[in-house]
C-alpha cells in the first residue's frame, strides 16, 4: 500500500497564521502538524509516501523531512498547483500509486489511540473498495457525515450538510484499492469546482464496497482547521505527553518500534536532533533505554 499526505490548500480559516506559512507545518505543541499524519501512515505499515503541497511550500517539506531514509521510509514530493479538491490528490499521485492500494491522509488531521496502529494494519490487510474512519462529534455540519444502519452499513455520505443525519464525522483518513484513481479521474467537479472526496467515496458506497470503521471511544481525532481546534489539539498532546512522559507521533520512535530503523540509527538521529531540545532528549533517552532493554519485535503505539 502506498501513502499520500495532502498538505495543500491556503489555510484561509487560520489566517494570519497561514498568511506566509503552510498550515500543515504549524506547531502542534512540540512538533510540526505534518508529523502526526505521517506517523499514522508509518504505523499502518506504509513506507512509501508522497507528500503533496503548494508550489510555495513544497520545498520546506522536503527540507524538513528529506527523502525519508533516516526513518527507514521513502518520501517523494509533488505539487498541487491549485487546490481543486481532496480527490485531486489521487490524480496527482497517479504514477506514484501505480497498481497499488493507497492510503490518503489529510495533513491537518491528528489521530491518537492505543489500538490505532494495530487497527490500521488490520484494515489495510482486509481492504476491498474503500475504508473510511468515522468519529462521533458535536459539530458534524463541519465535516463529511456518514449515516449508518444498525448492521453498520453506510446508508449515505454527505459533505458538510446543513442538517446532518448523524453525528458521525468522516475523518481525513481514507484507504482505497487501486480502482480509486480511475474513479477520481472520472469525477465531475462539484458546484464549487472541486473534486470532492465525499463524491469519490459515494461511488464505493453505491456499490456496497465502502466500509466505515467507527474510531469512537478510546481514540482521539482532531481536525485542526480552526484556531480553537488547533489549540485544543496542542493541549491534548501536551497533557498526554507530560502526564505519561511519552511523545505522541515522534517519528523517530515510530520508525524504531516499527522496525524501520535499528538501534544504531536511532542513536544517530537522536544525536542529530540535539539534546538541548526536549524532543531530541526524548529520542536520546529512548535510545539509551533501548540499549539496556531492547524493543520487542511487536510494533507498539507511539
Ligand atoms: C475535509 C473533507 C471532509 C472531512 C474533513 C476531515 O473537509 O471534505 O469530508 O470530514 O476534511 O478533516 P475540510 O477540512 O477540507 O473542509
Amino acid at each position: 500500500m502506498r501513502g499520500i499526505i495532502l498538505a495543500g490548500g491556503s489555510g484561509t480559516r487560520l489566517r494570519p497564521l497561514t498568511s506566509v506559512h503552510s498550515k500543515q507545518l504549524l506547531p502542534v505543541y512540540d512538533k510540526p502538524m505534518v508529523y502526526y499524519p505521517l506517523a499514522v501512515l508509518m504505523q499502518s505499515g506504509v513506507r512509501e509516501i508522497l507528500i503533496i503541497s503548494t508550489p510555495a511550500h513544497l520545498e520546506i517539506y522536503r527540507e524538513l523531512l528529506g527523502d525519508g531514509h533516516k526513518l527507514g521510509i521513502s518520501l517523494e514530493y509533488a505539487v498541487q498547483d491549485e487546490p481543486k479538491g481532496l480527490a485531486q490528490a489521487l490524480i496527482i499521485g497517479q504514477e506514484f500509486i501505480g497498481d497499488q492500494q493507497v492510503c490518503l491522509v489529510l495533513g491537518d488531521n491528528i489521530f491518537y489511540g492505543h489500538r490505532l496502529p494495530d487497527m490500521l494494519r488490520e484494515e489495510a490487510h482486509r481492504l476491498d473498495g474503500c475504508t473510511l474512519f468515522g468519529y462521533p462529534v458535536g459539530d458534524p455540519e463541519r465535516y463529511g457525515v456518514a449515516e449508518m444502519d444498525e448492521e453498520g452499513n453506510i446508508l449515505s455520505l454527505e459533505e458538510k450538510p446543513l442538517k446532518p443525519k448523524s453525528n458521525l464525522a468522516v475523518t481525513g483518513l481514507y484507504m482505497y484499492d487501486n480502482e480509486a484513481v480511475r474513479r477520481a479521474i472520472a469525477l465531475e467537479p462539484s458546484a464549487r469546482g472541486e473534486l470532492e472526496i465525499t463524491d469519490l467515496n459515494r461511488t464505493f458506497v453505491d456499490e456496497g464496497r465502502a466500509r466505515l470503521v467507527n474510531l469512537g471511544r478510546g481514540s482521539a481525532w482532531f481536525d485542526t482547521g480552526t484556531h480553537d481546534s488547533l489549540l485544543e489539539a496542542a493541549t491534548f498532546v501536551q497533557i498526554l505527553e507530560k502526564r505519561q512522559g511519552i511523545r505522541i507521533s515522534c517519528l523517530e520512535e515510530v520508525a524504531y518500534r516499527m522496525g524501520y530503523i535499528d538501534h544504531e540509527q536511532l542513536c544517530i538521529i537522536g544525536k542529530e536532533l540535539s539534546g538541548s531540545s526536549s524532543y531530541g532528549q526524548y529520542v536520546i533517552d529512548l535510545a539509551r533505554q533501548e540499549a539496556a532493554e531492547p524493543v520487542s519485535p511487536t510494533p507498539r503505539a507511539a
